[in-house]
């Protein structure tokens, strides 16, 4: 199921949404039948328990609509109110909201009054839906059809149609002043995750795109499944700046078990070969004598190619294979602590340094070999470990999103109506604000246009967002 789903006039509900997805039935507010997708209910029931103990007593008019269902309240609408009427309030079939069992239609029950009011007379009694508007994020809940928003969703201010898309982007979208669909096609930014031990880069780019629902999600600097810490993850627009945070230097904690030398470099490998560890190994100055720049060899378990193919297919094959050397640059590394035959140390390293090599180097210079056990990812760039979010974070709706100009260290500059015009379309433009390298532009409500970079001494677009 997709709990993100975008249904609208242009977005009708597609078939293989129903994979998955689980009903529970409850009644409504005329005690008759009604069907609500599980989660959303579960949710739904906290938000009403809430309300009761504010003295407010709401109830689910309408859920879960088949495609009868909906031709039949269409129908009614259509004769009783006109076609102008159910081109704001009611959707076409296919295209409601409410096929998803995802969207709630509530009342609030007066009790002086022995019967609901038809449409017409709740236009004046919105105020008793907008009390509960300020709680609904809380819930996981967002409004769906919200004033000042008509020409976006497609249909009129609808105070009581409430939609479930789960506490974390309920609290994206009430702090952008988002409607799903802006959030959809506009919601982008940068996102620092702590990843756990045992999964790919790639599984945390997925969870991060399934949670968040949005599409384009992209990682920069991969962490190998057994590493841990910071992982950078771009979203949306933000995916354009992936190469600039990848090249970012990184600081690590690594720990490794000497007198072992396994294929893989980690303890994830064959082991190839074991030494005895003698004492007194002159392990602190082997240790700092690589801070240095160095060609460090790529390992052969790495996704690098080589002639179109990678490097770990070639080991697999058992094919031999010139490894390919990188320049890197180990700006500091410290020793925190070590036994006779393990090592724990911290390093930060540039662009394209492997650790696991690092470990490898450092365990041949050491005369008898090294393996990485454990390795932590603490920062990248300025970014550290402690402003990351867990996955598990985002499950519960926490989550900290960083702007494409907080991760930056560029200039960045505000642009009149004509330059903005300019930059938009990509114009060159003279370095009159002497920038050294790149620079953000802004335009006068604060949007990012783009990214410009020198060359050959004009201001050249590096990337543009479309906002
Ligand atoms: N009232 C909403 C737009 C629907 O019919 O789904
Ligand atoms: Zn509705």
């Amino acid at each position: 199921m997709d709990q993100l789903v975008l249904v609208n006039k242009q977005h009708p509900l597609k078939e293989n949404y129903f994979r998955g997805v689980e009903m529970v039935e409850t009644k409504d507010m005329d005690d008759g039948t009604v069907r609500v997708e599980k989660e959303t209910f579960q949710h739904f029931l906290e938000l009403q328990k809430f309300c009761k103990e504010k003295g407010i007593d709401i109830v689910i008019s309408s859920a879960y609509r088949s495609l009868s269902d909906q031709q039949a309240i269409y129908d009614y609408y259509l004769e009783k109110e006109g076609e102008e009427y159910c081109e704001k309030y009611v959707a076409p079939l296919g295209c409601s909201e409410h096929h998803t069992g995802l969207a709630i239609d509530f009342y609030v029950k007066e009790e002086e009054k022995e019967e609901y009011p038809e449409a017409d007379d709740e236009i004046n009694t919105y105020e008793k839906y907008e009390q509960i508007h300020p709680f609904l994020k809380d819930f996981g809940f967002i409004l769906r059809y919200p004033k000042g928003k008509e020409e976006i969703t497609g249909y009129a201010y609808e105070p009581w149609h409430i939609r479930y898309v789960g506490k974390l982007v309920a609290n994206l979208i009430d702090e952008q002043k988002y409607t799903l669909e802006e959030y959809k096609e506009h919601f982008s930014g940068v996102l620092v995750i702590n990843k756990e031990k045992n999964m790919t880069s790639f599984d945390v780019v997925e969870e991060v795109s399934r949670l968040l629902g949005i599409k384009k999600v992209g990682h920069t600097g991969t962490l190998d499944p057994m590493a841990e810490g910071v992982l950078i993850v771009c979203f949306g627009e933000a995916t354009k700046i992936g190469e600039l945070i990848t090249a970012y230097d990184k600081e690590y904690i690594a720990e490794a078990k000497l007198g072992m030398e396994t294929d893989t470099y980690d303890t994830e490998g064959r082991v190839m070969k074991e030494t005895e560890v003698p004492e007194n190994l002159p392990i602190e100055s082997v240790i700092s004598s690589f801070q240095k720049t160095y060609l460090q060899e790529v390992p052969i378990y790495s996704a690098v190619k080589v002639n179109g193919k990678k490097l770990y297919e070639y080991a697999r094959e058992g094919k031999p294979v010139e490894l390919p050397k990188k320049e890197v640059t180990i700006q500091e590394i410290e020793l925190l602590s070590h036994t006779k035959d393990t090592i724990k140390f911290r390093a930060k390293v540039t662009k394209g340094c492997y650790i696991r090599s690092l470990i490898h180097d450092i365990g041949k210079e050491l005369g008898i070999g090294a393996t990485m056990t454990s390795l932590v990812r603490t920062k990248q760039g300025n970014v550290s470990i402690e402003e990351a979010n867990t996955l598990e974070d985002l499950k519960q709706g926490i989550c900290h999103i960083n702007s494409i100009e907080d991760v930056l260290p560029f200039p960045k500059i505000e642009v009149d109506t004509d330059l903005e015009f300019k930059i938009r379309n990509g114009v060159k433009l003279e370095n009159t604000w002497n920038i050294k390298d790149k620079v953000l532009w802004k335009n006068q409500e604060g949007k990012l246009l783009g990214i410009y970079e020198v060359k050959e001494k004009q201001l050249r677009v590096w990337k543009n967002f479309h906002n």
